[in-house]
């Protein structure tokens, strides 16, 4: 028995990074998944690799930002599987044109509190009719190391991820009526592939090695206190799929800082 077994997932972003390690998850313990990427062909791959793991699947076109999109899609994920338990928003992640407040372009709030706070406002609006009439469920939302400290020079980044909490703090207060709990997670460094760009890693780099040489990289977020700070995508599929099933029914309203102890020590 799969411990996602009779769950249907909407997965956001999940053409790539921690959506699609997480697709092919929560697929791995029976769950069918819906994965909604502004990216068609990457939506298309993801659904490829679960099919071809002999998961179930269907890739939408969806931009979280466009509220008709999400409506659409969410009801076609119900019409595929009979029914919508599970909401997962990972679509979103950092620009590098993202500043401090007296710096920035408001070009990048604009784009940045457009595509992570309103989108994951957007997808919840659009899911949560579906997952109470699915009899109750759970949203897990990201927010990110950056909400949970003051160091981070990405100013806007930090306002859509702290957004975040509080909207996910929001949810879990309301919605228990409805038997969903909404839970959010707060990821260190996660070589994605954006990630290893963004830092000039190799994308054939072994995860291993990668996480060493982005724990040196990365002394501003994470250093030597914090060796558990750097991931890799499946890491925090793990975590997805914990707050995703019913083993997690205790938990609620949660930040969940999977960052190595950063924000903490
Ligand atoms: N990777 C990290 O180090 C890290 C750290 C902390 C938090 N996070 C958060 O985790 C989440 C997932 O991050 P990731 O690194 O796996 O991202 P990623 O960049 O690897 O993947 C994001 C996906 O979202 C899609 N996307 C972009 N705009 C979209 C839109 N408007 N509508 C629908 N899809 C859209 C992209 O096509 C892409 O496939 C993000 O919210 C990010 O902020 C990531």
């Amino acid at each position: 028995m799969g411990r996602m077994d009779g769950k249907s997932v909407f997965i956001t972003g999940a053409g790539s990074g921690i959506g699609r390690a997480s697709a092919l998850r929560c697929a791995a313990e029976g769950a069918a998944i819906t994965v909604a990427d502004i990216n068609g062909d990457l939506a298309r791959a993801t659904a490829d690799a679960v099919v071809a793991a002999g998961g179930r699947c269907l890739s939408l076109a969806v931009d979280v930002t466009d509220e008709a999109q999400l409506a659409e899609a969410v009801v076609a994920a119900v019409e595929r599987y009979g029914s919508l338990t599970n909401l997962v928003n990972c679509a979103g992640g950092s620009i590098a044109a993202d500043d401090s407040v007296t710096k920035v372009d408001m070009d990048v709030w604009d784009h940045t509190i457009n595509l992570d706070l309103r989108g994951t406002f957007l997808a919840c609006r659009t899911a949560i009719p579906h997952i109470t009439a699915a009899g109750g469920g759970s949203i897990v939302n990201f927010t990110s190391v950056v909400a949970l400290q003051g160091n981070f020079k990405g100013h806007v980044y930090t306002a859509a991820k702290g957004g975040i909490i509080s909207l996910t703090q929001a949810l879990a207060g309301r919605y228990w009526r409805d038997n969903i709990r909404a839970n959010a997670i707060a990821p260190g460094v996660i070589l994605t592939e954006r990630v290893r760009d963004r830092i000039g890693l190799a994308a054939d780099v072994p995860a291993e090695d990668a996480v060493r040489t982005a724990l040196e990289m990365n002394a501003r977020l994470v250093d030597q206190r914090h060796p558990f700070g750097v991931g890799v995508p499946e890491d925090i599929a793990n975590v997805v799929l914990f707050l995703a099933s019913d083993e997690s029914r205790m938990v609620n309203g949660a930040v969940i800082p999977a960052e190595g102890g950063a924000a903490a020590y």
